[in-house]
């Protein structure tokens, strides 16, 4: 059985593009749940669905490669879903999922696996289910994470971070440099 260190080894042997890549700084500037950013969340996320994949002995019919870099990027949506926005953000729970696709294309190359789990990651609030047993895990490690986060008694002292959309437009900035 996996530790939580060998755990934490996969994830950034598989995924460190992903958590190396500069739009991350997007989501380390944004809450996601209580006061763990959409960056943690996302670690969190990737190193849950490794656990659960291991416990479950389901590593002859998972690729591990792709449930890491599905989970690490099933939040790339890229903005911060509490802020207002003209209203822009009222559907992020059914439509963030495509969102984060959309951004995961432009800025990696991913596998069918990869996709559709990003894609159907909020099943059952979005009809499709994931089509695959990585999309499963990821939704599954998805929905406990985001149940323990929100509901920890740390959420009442999460220090500022800096705004989101300071954080955006420097990064679209040096986009167009
Ligand atoms: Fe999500
Ligand atoms: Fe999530």
């Amino acid at each position: 059985m996996l530790t939580r260190n060998q755990i934490r080894a996969l994830v950034n042997e598989h995924g460190h593009d992903i958590i190396e890549h500069e739009h991350m700084h997007i989501e380390r500037g944004c809450y996601q749940h209580g006061c763990v950013t959409t960056f943690a969340h996302s670690l969190r996320v990737a190193c849950l669905a490794v656990w659960f994949a291991d416990r479950l002995r389901l590593w002859d019919r998972v690729d591990l490669r792709s449930l890491v870099r599905a989970a690490l990027l099933h939040d790339y949506f890229l903005y911060d879903w509490h802020e207002w926005d003209n209203g822009d953000h009222r559907m992020h729970g059914f439509t963030h999922g495509r969102t984060a696709l959309r951004n995961a294309l432009r800025d990696f190359e991913l596998n069918a696996i990869e996709r559709d789990s990003i894609a159907h990651h909020m099943f059952p609030l979005t009809p499709t289910p994931p089509g695959y047993v990585e999309g499963y895990l990821v939704t599954m490690a998805d929905k406990v994470s985001a149940t323990r986060e929100t509901f920890s008694l740390q959420r009442f002292n999460r220090p500022r971070l800096p705004h989101a959309g300071a954080v955006r437009r420097a990064a679209t900035t040096k986009d167009k440099d």
